[in-house]
């Protein structure tokens, strides 16, 4: 992360990023899987974020042989990306789900998911939200706070399933180096239940006759590009099942260990696979218990990109400015987090570079892509492709200036189709009223 701090793009990073996504270069023209992605923006029109499905395959076979030699499941945050076509291709390669609303709930039963495969994160679910996952079956529910627990205890006792298997979210108090927005795992923020109330929690499930407490959790952050925090935060994990072990508790199957694992953007040193595991296996592997993992970006980030085109290019206050059909609306990072996405050319033009800002539509100083950014020339009408764009793209978009969103396209073996068409600009507001409908007296 961090706009402005970042050089050009240089050959050997772009050559990562290329590969990650499964980009590459026919002649002058950018290909995804080996589809055109001028002719994808010419047939979809822009902005609009194109996937590449073996890619995402990819990461996840990837991760899943790094963790072969112990017993895990991946399941994979929806939050990152709940296209259904994206779902689909990581259901079929035997994700579970991570999910944290009904909404993701639906969309994960909705993609196919099993409901024993899915796994209910966050830490504001509400009462209906509880009820529809214990109706469900889902997995497990991973609790943050006491009254979330006593909560799920009476909906348990009047819903009357046959067990509703609990996994307590902790707090483990450790520090991550990202950007402060998506730091999850320290003390003194809302995640997680902070250790010493562990204990007293585990001892209301077990006095509980429909609550089984199968699960300790953490997820520490987003973006995490050392093992460091995650071997912090596995050895509290451990910590706390002897305590728990100790105290009585013998239910206990998984140790779910969060996602956050960080991809490549810009210069980072991107968590390795194999890396990752020969440095959490080791200790995860002694507490005898299967692992979860959460990971959301790792496995679709890379493998998406948002087609926009330039609207205008203009010369003010001494600097230079493209003007692009995508905004902060459609892709908040850069201005969020201040987030670096590589920013590439469909055609090579082979014009002289420049440094210049990339800004949107939006009625916002805020609102860009890139700032001060090495890049060709540009010129109206030309077609660029934002990288790293498959995770919290689409889904943290929003229709701020009446903006209808952007279409989502998958490509897979040389083929592509439109797994979500762009919003219609009646969809903004078919279900608006200028007054008190007569119908409903409402
Ligand atoms: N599990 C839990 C409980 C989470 O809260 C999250 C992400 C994940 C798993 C998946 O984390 P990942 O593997 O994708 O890092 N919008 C931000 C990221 C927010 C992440 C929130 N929680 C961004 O664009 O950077």
């Amino acid at each position: 992360m961090g706009e402005g701090v970042l050089k050009a793009s240089t050959p050997g990073r772009l050559l990562d990023l290329f590969s990650e996504a499964g980009l590459s270069r026919e002649g002058r023209s950018l290909l995804l899987s080996g589809v055109s992605l001028t002719e994808i923006a010419d047939r979809v029109g822009t902005p609009a974020y194109v996937y590449n499905a073996e890619s995402i395959r990819d990461r996840y076979r990837s991760l899943d042989a790094a963790l072969a030699r112990t017993p895990h499941r991946i399941c994979f945050a929806v939050k990152a990306n709940s296209n259904l076509a994206v779902l689909r291709i990581l259901q079929e390669l035997g994700a579970g789900a991570d999910i944290v609303s009904s909404g993701e709930l639906a969309r994960a039963l909705a993609a196919g998911f099993r409901p024993e495969r899915i796994v209910f994160s966050g830490v504001g679910k509400t009462g209906d939200e509880l009820k529809a996952a214990v109706k469900a079956g889902i997995g497990h529910l991973n609790v943050e706070s006491r009254e979330e627990l006593e909560l799920l205890g009476r909906i348990a006792e009047n819903e009357k399933p046959a067990q509703v298997k609990v996994g307590i979210r902790v707090n483990p108090g450790v520090t991550t180096d990202t950007h402060p927005y998506i730091s999850t795992g320290k003390s003194g923020i809302k995640f997680g239940l902070p250790t010493d109330q562990v204990v007293p929690a585990a001892e209301y499930v077990m006095r509980h006759p429909r609550l089984e407490l199968t699960t300790l959790a953490m997820h520490l952050g987003s973006q995490l590009v050392n093992t460091e925090p995650f071997v912090q935060g596995i050895s509290h994990l451990l910590e706390l099942v002897a305590r728990l072990r100790r105290a009585g508790v013998s239910t206990l199957e998984v140790i779910d260990i969060g996602g956050g694992l960080g991809i490549r953007y810009a210069e980072e040193h991107a968590i390795d696979p194999d890396e990752f595991a020969a440095a959490v296996l080791p200790l995860l592997e002694s507490a005898g218990l299967t692992v979860y993992l959460e990971p959301g970006r790792f496995l679709v980030g890379s493998a998406g990109v948002l087609l926009t085109r330039v609207l205008y290019r203009k010369h003010s206050g001494g600097k230079e400015f493209v003007v692009v059909d995508a905004g902060m609306n459609d892709l908040v990072r850069p201005s969020h987090y201040q987030a670096y996405h590589e920013i590439v050319e469909l055609e090579e033009r082979g014009r002289p570079p420049g440094r210049i800002d990339v800004v949107g539509p939006v009625c916002e100083t805020g609102d860009f892509l890139a700032l001060e950014r090495m890049l060709p020339g540009l010129a109206a009408g030309d077609g660029l492709a934002v990288l790293g764009a498959g995770a919290y793209g689409f889904v943290m978009s929003s229709n701020y200036n009446s903006r209808p969103r952007a279409a989502e396209v998958i490509v897979e073996d040389g083929q592509w189709w439109v797994a979500r068409p762009r919003e219609a600009v009646e969809d903004l507001f078919q279900s608006e009223r200028m007054w008190p409908s007569t119908t409903t007296g409402s």
